[in-house]
């Protein structure tokens, strides 16, 4: 029997969207607000999806707890209250769309979970704007 296990979280963080390459208009026309050279935050929803068979032994998929373990160890202290563009590795060679941190995301998570797995991750930027990337 397969099934998908779901944990959600939540961190907040800063960024920009820009390219050092381009004008700031040329920025602020492509980026928008999400280009202001002050940076500003949003609150990430995050939803972590892991498929894959059911143990008929234990009848469970995964120990939830070890998906909460991987997630806060390596997203949420990674970039919870962080600014993105400075703090966070990847982001210095990839512009930190909610595209590519969907995809960081799921690199560092994947790099830790048992390869049997099937990993998504779902990233909402507003409430309404979200990303789904399953590699
Ligand atoms: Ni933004």
């Amino acid at each position: 029997m397969r099934i998908t296990a779901y944990r959600k979280a939540h961190f907040n963080a800063a960024h920009r969207l820009y390219r050092p390459d381009w004008s700031d208009e040329q920025n602020t026309a492509v980026f928008g607000k999400c280009s202001n050279p002050h940076f500003h935050g949003h609150n990430y929803d995050l939803e972590v999806g892991v498929t894959g068979e059911v143990d008929p032994e234990t009848g469970y998929l995964i120990d939830l707890k070890i998906l909460k373990d991987i997630i806060k160890e390596h997203v949420e202290d990674a970039m919870d209250h962080r600014n993105l563009n400075i703090e966070v590795t990847e982001f210095k060679t990839l512009i930190p769309t909610a595209e590519h941190i969907a995809f960081v995301i799921y690199n560092r998570i994947k790099k830790h979970l048992d390869p049997k797995f099937d990993l998504e991750v779902k990233l909402f930027e507003t409430e309404r704007n979200f990303v789904v990337y399953k590699g």
